[in-house]
């Protein structure tokens, strides 16, 4: 079966993989348990099983040359560096996530990759983890339809699709040492959506995470895997643990489990094991069964390069930009600073990152190609009025026509990076936006950052993620208003760290390191980490407590105004099914996209509840005058709350709010309806 874009159903895959279980022998068996050379499986040729490979992943193909002194072939020449997950979220744009992730599928059938170990889904649930860039924002609605999207994109071009990290894994601090302690509502109701929806979308595989959950290590926990991700979401498919993540082969056969990377270390003595009874060879049939009938159902024994995939790298780069366009989220624009006209006499850049792709570290780097610079991309509107000094003195901050300041961030996995910016670079940035109230500051970053003490002063603040190989092209052209902007944040981002719901996670006592800290990590206490703000995460928590934010979730400012009227709500056919509709109106002078955003109110519950989430979003383009109806189906899900009693999914019978609007704070209609 060679690679196919129509996959194989799940009984069918079932049948073949027993057909080939019962001609395994157990040394076989165990050695299709574990992984080979880091990223592969195991061959067993006699069978035609051949060895699959896996590739990180997420925002683009990390292409591997070298690991742990494993060299690996060289599959492609190059492959394209995508805007950061989070900021493909904050398009709020299912078909731009569709297309973004077809793209990174179409590079992986270039360079013969079966599966990506990715998408990526873990909730913000504060600005310090170092990996939220690699993630989907804070509200388990909007990672759920952009991981919908993502896995169909995916998978649409036969690549298997891996959903990670299952479960709770909201941090990189000591990763593998803090024990995540979450009630069972906010594991529904908040960690495990996007999952779901990945599920459903058909993904093909699972990574568990680092950290423990309960008491266990995700990847050996019977409870996470068998438990959740089995029973109750209903996964069928491959489970895979994370890199060096779990310790007891007992555990890891019994979980659930089916495949241990990089290489067998827990389950290295499966064989005594088995004869010692302690586990069976029942058990491992169901794990090689689970793999072998992911791989089969994908094609992915087969998998071959595609060179006409080669060819599609152009469309890629123009993916890329396209989502750097919609992603850029336009936070403060005071008095219509922006855009900048292009005709000005003296435009001063400064900062950091203005040569240098601005790029999250990790995995999931890519280093892409024909990477455009800031400082390119701005010469091309202001040539020789562009005018680039690294520390500006006070008189040439004064005397420009607008300053822009580009501020970077070093967001990696392994570790955790502080809410502040240095001090250097804070008292930079304030000096600049004090000196000049044309003052425009980048922000390139995978997650909020203290912006405090510049905030007022600042006359602009676009946050620009890390934007991907064509994204200053972007930044640019919304800087010079070729580009209105359309993202909206899909984050919080607080006043100070303190308020966030996750900020007291780090063990009493200890701060932040930066860079990879593996052996001090095996020498830390395992930390309970309490998540007790429950199911308040994000802006359900900020409006839960009555604090206030710097920029709301869903905040994104446009260059032009869109006014909103006739919002509907009619019962739909199916049960606790809402039909909205709402009319949206460009006002302004300028072609812009807005993003219609539904939140759900329960004003009366028997058990608390946020004072809104978010249930349903719509971007739509509109011309200045222009005016369409959005229709927004609203299903039971968007009414339905976890009853930790009755141990389901309930909809309480009443009236509910549905608010309709253009930011979590920006509501502009609001109707009722009323269900039983
Ligand atoms: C990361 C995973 C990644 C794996 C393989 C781990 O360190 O947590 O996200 O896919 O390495 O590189």
């Amino acid at each position: 079966m060679s690679s196919t874009l129509s996959p194989i159903d799940f009984e069918s895959s079932r049948q073949w993989a027993e057909s080939i279980v019962s001609r395994l022998t157990l040394d076989e068996k165990i050695l299709l348990i574990g992984g080979k050379d880091a990223f592969f499986t195991h061959p067993v040729e006699r069978l035609g099983l051949t060895s699959v490979f896996f590739s990180d992943a997420s925002q683009g193909v990390h292409l591997l040359e070298e690991f742990k002194g494993i060299r690996y072939e060289k599959r492609l020449e190059r492959s394209t560096q995508f805007p950061c997950m989070a900021m493909l979220a904050a398009t709020w744009n299912r078909q731009l996530a569709m297309a973004y992730s077809g793209a990174i599928g179409e590079e992986c059938r270039a360079a013969g990759i079966p599966v990506l170990l990715g998408p990526g889904m873990n909730i913000y649930r504060h600005a310090q983890c170092g990996r939220n860039f690699e993630y989907l924002g804070e509200d388990p609605f909007l990672a759920a339809e952009m991981v919908r999207s993502y896995v169909k994109g995916l998978q649409s071009k036969g690549v298997i699709a891996t959903l990670k990290h299952f479960l709770a894994n909201n941090t990189d601090y000591f990763r593998r040492r803090s024990d995540s302690l979450v009630d069972e509502r906010a594991v529904r109701e908040i960690y495990t959506p996007a999952f779901r929806a990945g599920i459903e979308a058909g993904a093909r595989a699972v990574m568990t995470s680092y950290n423990l959950f309960a008491g266990e290590w995700c990847g050996q926990s019977r409870e996470v895997i068998h438990g959740l991700l089995r029973s109750e979401l209903g996964f069928q498919w491959l489970v895979m643990t994370d890199w060096w993540s779990v310790y007891d082969g007992v555990k890891v056969i019994q979980s659930g489990q089916d495949l241990e990377m990089p290489a067998h270390d827990a389950t290295a003595d499966a064989r005594r094991l088995v004869e010692e009874g302690l586990v069976s060879e029942k058990d491992l049939d169901r794990m090689v069964l689970s793999q072998l009938a992911t791989f089969h159902s994908m094609g992915s024994y087969d998998f071959r390069k595609d060179p006409e995939c080669l060819e599609k790298f152009e469309d890629h780069g123009a993916v890329a930009l396209q989502a750097a366009r919609e992603g850029v989220v336009l936070l403060k624009n005071r008095d219509a600073l922006l855009p900048l006209s292009s005709t000005l006499s003296r435009v001063l850049l400064t900062g950091s990152g203005l040569d240098a792709p601005v790029v999250g570290g990790g995995s999931a780097k890519v280093e892409g190609w024909g990477h455009v610079s800031l400082r390119d991309a701005m010469l091309k509107v202001w040539g020789d009025a562009l005018c680039v000094v690294e520390h500006p003195d006070e008189a040439g901050l004064r005397e420009a026509d607008a300053v822009v300041f580009n501020v970077v961030t070093e967001d990696s996995e392994g570790w955790d990076r502080p809410f502040d910016l240095s001090p250097e670079v804070e008292s930079a940035v304030r000096r600049a936006v004090r000196l000049n109230p044309r003052t425009v500051v980048l922000i390139n970053s995978g997650s909020g950052i203290n912006t405090s003490g510049w905030t007022g002063d600042a006359g602009a603040i676009l946050f620009t993620w890390y934007h991907g190989q064509n994204g200053a092209t972007a930044v640019a052209e919304i800087l010079s208003g070729a580009v209105c902007p359309s993202g909206k944040l899909p984050v919080s981002i607080d006043k100070r760290f303190e308020d966030s719901p996750g900020s007291g996670y780090l063990p009493e006592g200890e701060s932040l390191y930066s860079g990879w800290q593996d052996e001090l990590e095996k020498t830390q206490p395992i930390h309970p980490l309490r998540y007790e703000e429950g199911i308040f995460v994000g802006y359900r928590w900020y409006e839960h407590k009555g604090i206030d934010v710097q920029f709301p979730f869903g905040h994104g400012l446009s260059f032009t105004e869109f006014e909103y009227s006739d919002l509907r709500l009619e019962r739909g056919k199916e049960a606790h099914e809402v039909k909205l509709r709402v009319s949206v109106r460009n006002c302004g002078t300028c072609a812009g996209a807005e993003v219609v955003q539904v939140y759900v109110a329960d004003p009366e519950s028997e058990l608390e509840r946020p004072k809104k989430e978010l249930k349903g979003f719509q971007k739509v383009m509109l011309h200045p005058g222009e005016r369409k109806s959005v229709d927004i189906v609203l299903d039971r899900s968007a009414f339905a709350y976890w009853h930790p009693e009755r141990r389901d999914w309930y909809v309480e019978p009443g009236i509910f709010r549905v608010l309709v609007g253009s930011s979590s704070v920006d509501i502009r209609l609001e109707g009722t309806i009323t269900l039983d």
